[in-house]
């Protein structure tokens, strides 16, 4: 962090601000200097900064009250505050006040570049430790895109040519297709890539907690507000925000993000401070939103924003050519991940992962696979192994008729028969299905079943 942080000197003396500006801003960070502290407070109310030094003995508003009202507007700030030799009782109380650190005068650029850096070191630890613990999900290895279709060799082609630039991308496909895959490969091959990924799962997301999740809050700006806390928006900074199930999300807050998009800067909730919001936004749907947009659900201009570049994925079924690739590569995983051997698919059984139409797309595939390697008692997965997932059916004589059948009947045979494999408990069909229990619901609701 240090060496591109925003730093404001508060200082009466002009030679420290000088001093300050020399030394921080040769090290590559920015620096806003102010000669008094009521300018000092403007300046931090209108900005956000990483690091504030503020001299504690200053004529007009002093130092400490200016570091009061610093740490009630944002109790996260980091301030280092600058003593006079003689009193080192103002810097003990400083510390008690939520100082970070305190110089003594006279004081060695150096010594003061040290501490800075410490300073801002923790402050990044700390957001670390938040994006940690919000189990935002790590950029974890190389993303690997399986597949040598057609489409899916256009992907690759969209993602490998997208990602360099900070386009806005919108990923469009069933569920299961791959899209926060797709959506990972981006970061990982942009410039952002060893920034943090952060998730924004629109789904799930409560409309009035909106704003201070993605743009953070200050303590007490609102009931249950009890402490500040980072927005994604600053969580993501410099790196990736993916809105997932973009299709989501209301219309009143359709018009909040796209200011938000437009203006590249976000304001935490209770308080004036303007953030910049150095992000490249990736947002995914499995729902059509060019539909969406024509009756009148989705804001077109938001629409227009979110895909620059559009990427469709196509369902599995529409690119089988995948499946026997993307079989063998999860054979391989779940081989490692499960400790076993087995070496192959069996020809008769690919044959049936070939024909099967996958309403779960790639996931369902992974999820069948991964049963298949547990379930198998040879060395070679037969498609009895797949049979007890519900899939041998299309294999041999009945392959036909599954041809023909529509897609409806399938998946809804397909559904009740998993159900039944469980038992009737929902969940852990659901995950067999490679859906969410929300999603299995509402297919069993469409068609009728339980
Ligand atoms: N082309 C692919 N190559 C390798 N793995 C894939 C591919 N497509 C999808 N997968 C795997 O399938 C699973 C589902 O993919 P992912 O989560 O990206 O789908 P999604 O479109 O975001 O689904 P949902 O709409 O349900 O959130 C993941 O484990 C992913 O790694
Ligand atoms: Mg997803």
């Amino acid at each position: 962090m240090y060496g591109q942080a925003n730093i404001l000197v508060i200082d009466d003396d002009e030679a420290i601000r000088d001093s300050c500006q020399q030394v921080f801003s040769r090290d590559g960070n920015r620096v806003v200097v102010a000669e008094d502290g009521l300018i000092g407070l403007t300046r931090f109310k209108k900005e956000s900064f990483d690091l504030i030094i503020l001299d504690l003995k200053m004529p007009g508003l002093g130092g400490m009250d200016v570091l009061n009202e610093i740490k009630g507007d944002d109790p996260e700030a980091i301030v280092i505050v600058i003593t006079g030799y003689s009193t080192i009782e103002s810097a003990v109380e400083a510390m008690k006040n939520g100082a970070y650190d305190f110089v003594p005068k006279p004081f060695t650029p150096d010594s003061l570049r040290m501490i800075a850096r410490r300073a801002l070191e923790k402050k990044k630890l700390a957001l670390e430790n938040i994006l940690l613990r919000a189990e935002v999900k790590e950029n974890l290895g190389p993303k690997v895109i399986i597949g040598k279709s057609e489409s899916m060799k256009k992907v690759e082609d969209l993602v490998l040519k997208v990602s360099p630039t900070d386009s806005t991308v919108l990923i469009s496909g069933d569920s299961g297709t791959g899209k926060e895959l797709v959506a990972r490969a981006i970061h990982h091959y942009s410039g952002r890539k060893d920034k943090p990924f952060v998730v924004v799962d629109c789904g799930s997301l409560v409309e009035n907690l909106f704003e201070s999740e993605l743009f953070g809050h200050v303590k007490g700006s609102f009931t249950g507000a009890s402490e500040t806390k980072y927005g994604r928006f600053e969580l993501a900074n410099e790196g990736t925000l993916f809105f997932d199930e973009i299709g989501n999300i209301s219309m009143n807050i359709q018009i909040k993000l796209l200011r938000v998009i437009q203006e590249r800067e976000i304001t935490k909730v209770g308080s004036g401070q303007v953030i910049k919001a150095d992000v490249r936004i990736i947002a995914a749907t499995n729902k059509d939103l060019q539909k969406a947009v024509k009756e009148g659900t989705f804001r077109e201009d938001l629409f227009y924003r979110l895909s620059v570049v559009p990427i469709a994925l196509p369902p599995l079924r529409e690119r089988r050519k995948d499946i026997p690739i993307l079989a063998d590569n999860f054979l391989k995983k779940y081989n490692r991940m499960r400790k076993k051997n087995v070496k192959a698919i069996s020809e008769k059984a690919m044959k049936a992962l070939v024909e099967y139409d996958w309403p779960g797309n790639v996931r369902e595939l992974e999820n069948a696979i991964e049963r298949g390697v547990v379930l198998t008692e040879s060395e070679v997965i037969e498609p009895k192994d797949l049979y007890y997932y519900g899939l041998s059916v299309d294999t041999s004589s009945q392959s036909n008729t599954t041809k023909t059948r529509s897609l409806y009947d399938v998946e809804r045979e397909h559904i009740i028969k998993t159900l039944k494999m469980f038992n009737n408990q929902i969940g852990r069909a659901a995950e067999a299905l490679g859906v969410d229990r929300k999603t299995l619901r509402l297919k069993l609701k469409k068609y009728g079943i339980g």
